[in-house]
């Protein structure tokens, strides 16, 4: 387990604690480095939830009961900011609703306006194309084992609150499970004007490698072999990408190589 620390000039100084891919495992020591490092917020960016695939259209809220537990210690440490990964496909709105009870913000394709920053959540697009099959679901049918793409049709219809917050003024921190959606695939975050993307999903690339003077991860999940984004912090245009490389080993038949489990800690500073 490990704290990563990274400097990030921006209009406030903060300490901003990113959690990722916790995939209902234990937390005890999340909330442990909560305590020694005092965070000012705390943003999830996805994978709280052990998804299955989804079979019956139903989750049962009282299996993340702990998880539940886990968001309520973190919302009276600090503000939490929750956005949805690919596991969390299943949640439905009552999930949510219990979810938001616990004094969390989840940000469900949103943003929105704090204080003294503006925050938004992509939602993985997994979780968009589920809802999508979900409201033309016919009894009986089952969710393909390969996801249907309805890509097309998300970057039309589900895109467009990037562009407005995007237009907001201010510090615009956005939270996205998926590291590819920065180059690799829709929405191409690194085209908007955000002055910082934070994303997982990727576990570090699962095992570890040191090639050309450099660490990389072999795998990643919706980027294949030898992976681009597994991991640390990726500058663009207008502003840079971090990737925890989360929080648990959802594998746990597959062990995680040179690859500790990991809080990412932001240091905002006003100059
Ligand atoms: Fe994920």
């Amino acid at each position: 387990m490990q704290e990563t620390f990274y400097k990030v000039k921006g209009s406030v100084n903060k300490r901003i604690a990113l959690i990722s891919d916790l995939h209902e495992k234990p937390y005890d020591w999340i909330l442990s480095s909560f305590q020694r490092q005092k965070p000012d917020m705390i943003l999830i960016c996805g994978d709280l939830i052990n998804g299955r695939r989804p079979l019956h259209h139903t989750y049962k809220t009282d299996e993340i009961s702990h998880i539940l537990t886990f968001l309520r210690e973190c919302a009276v440490t600090a503000p939490v900011y929750y956005s949805l990964g690919n596991h969390e496909r299943l949640l439905s709105p009552y999930d949510l609703k219990k979810i938001r009870e616990t004094g969390v913000t989840v940000l469900d394709n949103a943003w929105v306006k704090t204080e003294d920053l503006i925050i938004g959540g992509l939602t993985s697009y997994k979780r968009d194309i589920y809802q999508s099959f979900k409201a033309q679901y016919h009894p009986g049918e089952l969710y393909p084992h390969s996801e249907p793409s309805r890509m097309k049709e998300l970057q039309e219809k589900d895109y467009i609150w990037l562009k407005e917050m995007e237009q907001q003024d201010g510090f615009k921190i956005l939270l996205s499970h998926h590291p590819e959606c920065w180059k690799l695939r829709a929405p191409y975050l690194c085209e908007y004007r955000f002055d910082l993307v934070l994303s997982g999903h990727a576990h570090g690339g699962q095992f570890r490698y040191y090639r050309n003077h450099a660490w990389h991860g072999l795998f990643g999940p919706d980027q294949g072999l030898f992976p681009e984004y597994t991991e640390g912090m990726h500058t663009g245009k207008y502003g840079s990408m971090i990737i925890s490389r989360g929080c648990s080993n959802t594998a746990p038949h597959i062990p995680r190589l040179f690859n500790p489990l990991e809080i990412v800690y932001i240091e905002l500073t006003a100059q």
